[in-house]
């Protein structure tokens, strides 16, 4: 089958988009290999797979308006896998902090999750990042009808939770995470019916 100029750009595109996504992951497990990851390797890794996390999410968000406002079109098809790799530097963020960091002792873990503020608004962005990465697919969206797009909505509650979460974490320097902060309330806006219109 013959395939138009067009298409092809859209899957090289595509294909781009998880390059861009996996080449983090690629460099941080190429830097463990090779002892490149600061005095406290396992600090780093969570540390850099929370940071990751948040970028792709704020990627994903920005999908919709570079579609809509900004006509590229194709932008919309990368909404999905940007906010699935986003979940999976999540996962990668919290299963190390829970199986390497805590060896999965529940009763540390409680304490460390529950009793620490900026932990407790990770796990709560964590678990909305969760109920959107199962409901991401065409038989959810079909199931769910209109109320799928309110639930996904949420996008925008998980982004601005993990950047409570990476500012509380940070505690000091809490430059980057109101960068971060501004840049998903200026995604939000872009998404207002009379911005949008
Ligand atoms: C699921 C529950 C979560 C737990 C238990 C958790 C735990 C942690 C911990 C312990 C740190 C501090 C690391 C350190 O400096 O030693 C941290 C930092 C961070 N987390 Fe999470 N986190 C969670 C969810 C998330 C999510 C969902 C995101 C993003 C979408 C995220 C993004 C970040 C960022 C950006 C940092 C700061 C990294 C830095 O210092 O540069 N976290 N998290």
């Amino acid at each position: 089958m013959h395939q138009s100029p067009t298409s092809r750009r859209a899957r090289l595109l595509q294909g781009v988009i998880h390059l861009a996504s996996l080449a983090p992951l690629a460099a941080t497990i190429w830097a463990g290999l090779h002892g490149d990851l600061t005095a406290n390797p396992i600090q780093a890794i969570i540390q850099r797979a929370g940071r990751y996390a948040l970028i792709l999410l704020t990627a994903s968000l920005a999908c919709a308006p570079l579609s809509s406002i900004f006509e590229l079109r194709v932008a919309i098809r990368w909404r999905r896998p940007l906010g699935l790799y986003a979940f999976m530097y999540a996962a990668l963020h919290f299963g190390v902090f829970v199986a390497v960091d805590y060896g999965f002792d529940l009763v540390l873990l409680r304490e460390a999750i529950f009793e620490k503020r900026f932990a407790l608004v990770g796990f709560a962005a964590g678990l909305v990042l969760l109920a959107l990465a199962i409901t991401s697919t065409r038989g959810w969206a079909r199931r769910l009808g209109r109320r799928w797009e309110q639930l996904h909505r949420l996008v925008y509650v998980a982004g601005l939770l993990a950047v409570i979460h990476y500012a509380w974490a940070v505690k000091a320097d809490i430059r980057q995470p109101l960068a971060w902060g501004a840049v998903i309330v200026l995604l939000l806006i872009l998404r207002l019916p009379p911005v949008r219109h």
